[in-house]
């Protein structure tokens, strides 16, 4: 099945997530890329807005389709000379042709050439209801909205955690839902290893994404915090940490390993020293990154913050690199300074890496990084799999 992706703020590390996910991934403007997959459920997908599935037949002959009663439409146009007017105009033809073939149409209105996700979401056109559509327009062709990302979700379970903390900064849902994406497709009920859980929202993410979970952190306060966090999510969601797959089911290694078949485990751990348990099917977390900043740092500060995020980041893919098996996905966000002339300092490790035995997967990171306009501190992914 072909599907259209809306990208999301960052459009390189979208397309990231979704080449590491899919086959066929195009990019066809800054902000669409399309691909194949058998399915995609966007709740899943960190970095896309919107997913939409080519329709194979014309808007209209779709439509007609729909179960009797009321048809509520929107259209948005992502064509090259698209405008307000442009789609306006196409789901008004749109209406007044099923309206003769006798059904009742509501048509959702934006100012612009495209629905918002909000609007969408609020006009209950995210793809779930059999009589509501957002259709797309890109020039000759047309896509069905299955998906739009529920930015309140995000957001609830962000912010209802039990236990938060704003200096070790907070990890954006989303950004970790990338994390874990950029890993690979991974088998179901892969375990999810993050050695810096802090308050442990890739973990949170890992288990809402049906995998199991496991969290070591320097700090004892910080374990305590991602184990509350992860007993309340779990509490909340019964499903989390489960398997949920269509896909045939691989008889699991953990399942038998796993201390009172929890779908996590936390302790405290140096990930530059820590013996893990096995297994470790993959590795997605945010390394540390050294101190908050609320402006660009002096040229000696920065160095030493680079010295002391490096030796904690490279000595822990160091102990790593023993314990995990040949071709293990390891995914690492790293910190990047904002400097005072706009551009951004990195750690400069690849090479160190890729002597400890990992292939870097994207060596020319230009693209990979996740910052916002008002953080000093960015953070530079790095895609890594053991040789
Ligand atoms: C940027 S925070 C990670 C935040 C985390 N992603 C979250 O969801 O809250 C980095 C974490 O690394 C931990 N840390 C620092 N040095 C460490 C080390 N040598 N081994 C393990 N954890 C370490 C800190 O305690 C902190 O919790």
């Amino acid at each position: 099945m072909k599907y259209l992706a809306v990208l999301g703020r960052q459009p390189e590390i979208s397309l990231a997530e979704l080449e590491a996910l899919f086959s066929d991934v195009k990019q066809i403007s800054k902000s669409l890329a399309t691909f194949t997959a058998e399915s995609v459920d966007i709740n899943r997908l960190g970095g896309s807005i919107k997913i939409a599935e080519e329709l194979n037949e014309k808007p209209l002959d779709f439509l007609q389709n729909a179960p009797d009663g009321k048809i509520t439409i929107g259209v948005s146009d992502y064509s090259k000379n698209a405008s307000a007017r442009s789609a306006k105009t196409e789901a008004l033809k749109l209406k007044q042709i099923l309206v003769r073939h006798g059904r009742s149409v509501r048509v959702v209105e934006s100012r612009d050439a495209i629905l918002s996700t909000a609007t969408s979401l609020h006009n209950g056109l995210s793809g779930k209801n059999e009589r509501k559509f957002e259709l797309i327009k890109l020039d000759n062709d047309w896509f069905r909205v299955v998906g739009v990302q529920d930015i309140d979700a995000y957001t609830k379970r962000d912010q209802a955690r039990p236990a938060r903390d704003a200096k070790v900064g907070m990890l954006p849902p989303k950004l970790a839902q990338i994390l874990i994406n950029l890993c690979g497709p991974l088998p179901a009920g892969s375990r999810i290893l993050d050695p810096f859980c802090g308050t442990g929202v890739v973990l949170q993410e890992a288990l809402l994404m049906g995998y199991s979970a496991y969290g070591t952190d320097l700090s004892e306060k910080m374990v305590d915090y991602t184990k509350r966090n992860l007993e309340w999510l779990v509490r909340g969601n019964p499903e989390a940490g489960k398997p949920r797959t269509s896909a045939p089911r691989p008889c699991r290694r953990d399942e038998a390993t796993r201390p009172e078949n929890k779908p996590f485990q936390v302790s405290i751990g140096d990930a530059t020293s820590f013996q893990w348990e096995q297994p470790i099917d993959a590795v997605a977390c945010e390394g540390y990154l050294g101190a908050p900043m609320s402006q660009a740092p002096a040229e000696i500060k920065l160095k030493e913050q680079k010295q002391e995020c490096g030796s904690i980041i490279l000595g822990f893919l160091k102990n790593l690199a023993g314990q995990i098996e040949p071709k293990t996905p390891v995914v690492i966000a790293t910190p990047a300074w904002l400097r005072p002339n706009g551009t951004y300092s990195r750690l400069e490790i690849v090479d160190e890496i890729e002597n400890m035995g990992y292939n870097v997967m994207n060596k020319s990171r230009e693209g990979l990084l996740y910052h916002r306009d008002d953080q000093i501190v960015a953070r530079d992914i790095i895609i890594l799999r053991k040789k």
